[in-house]
C-alpha cells in the first residue's frame, strides 16, 4: 500500500525539518566555538548529527514504500548569533518544541489518511521528541541556574562535553 498524498508531502516536509534543525545546531555549535564553552560547542554538533540521522530515517522510510522523494533547498537559521549560553539553549528548547509540534502533525495526518505503518514509524520520533525537549530543557535550566557566576557556567560546559553520542 502506497503513502497516501497528504502524509507522503508532510514527510518530504520533515525530512526538510529535520535538515533544518541540523542547520540550526549547526549555527549554535558555532556560535558556542567563539566562547570559553567548547563543551558546548561540541554538544550542539553532536546534536546536528543525530538531527541528519533523524532526516535519514525518513528519506529510508520513504523510499522503501516507494514514494516520491522530492529534492529542496534547505532554509537558512534565521538566528546565527546568540547574546548568552542561556539564550542559544532557550533557541535549542523552543525549536524542538516546534519540531513536537510538527510530528503530532504529521501523525494526526496519518491517521486521518488511515497510514497505519506511517503512523507506527512516527511513533519512534514521538519518543525521541520527549527527550529532545527534555535534554535542551535540563540546560535551559542549569544556565537559568548559573546566571553570570563563571565557575557554574564552566560546571555546565563540563556537563554539555560529557555527551558522547
Ligand atoms: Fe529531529
Ligand atoms: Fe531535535
Amino acid at each position: 500500500m502506497k503513502i497516501p498524498e497528504k502524509t507522503e508531502k508532510l514527510l518530504n516536509e520533515q525530512f526538510y525539518n529535520e535538515l533544518y534543525a541540523a542547520h540550526i545546531y549547526f549555527a549554535i555549535s558555532a556560535y558556542f566555538k567563539h566562547t570559553p564553552y567548547q563543551g558546548m560547542a561540541s554538544w550542539m554538533r553532536l546534536q546536528s548529527k543525530e538531527e541528519m540521522e533523524h532526516a535519514m530515517k525518513i528519506y529510508e522510510y520513504l523510499t522503501e514504500r516507494g514514494s516520491k522523494f522530492v529534492a529542496d533547498a534547505v532554509r537558512k537559521p534565521e538566528k546565527t548569533d546568540f547574546a548568552s549560553p542561556l539564550e542559544a539553549f532557550q533557541a535549542a528548547y523552543a525549536h524542538e518544541q516546534l519540531v513536537t509540534s510538527q510530528i503530532y502533525k504529521l501523525l494526526e495526518t496519518a491517521n486521518d489518511e488511515k497510514d497505519w505503518a506511517t503512523a507506527d514509524f512516527l511513533s519512534w520520533f514521538v519518543k525521541e521528541q520527549i527527550e529532545e525537549e527534555k535534554n535542551t530543557s535540563d540546560f535551559v535550566r542549569g544556565l537559568e541556574y548559573a546566571g553570570d557566576d563563571k565557575n557554574l557556567l564552566i560546571g555546565v560546559d563540563k556537563w554539555a562535553a560529557k555527551r558522547a553520542e
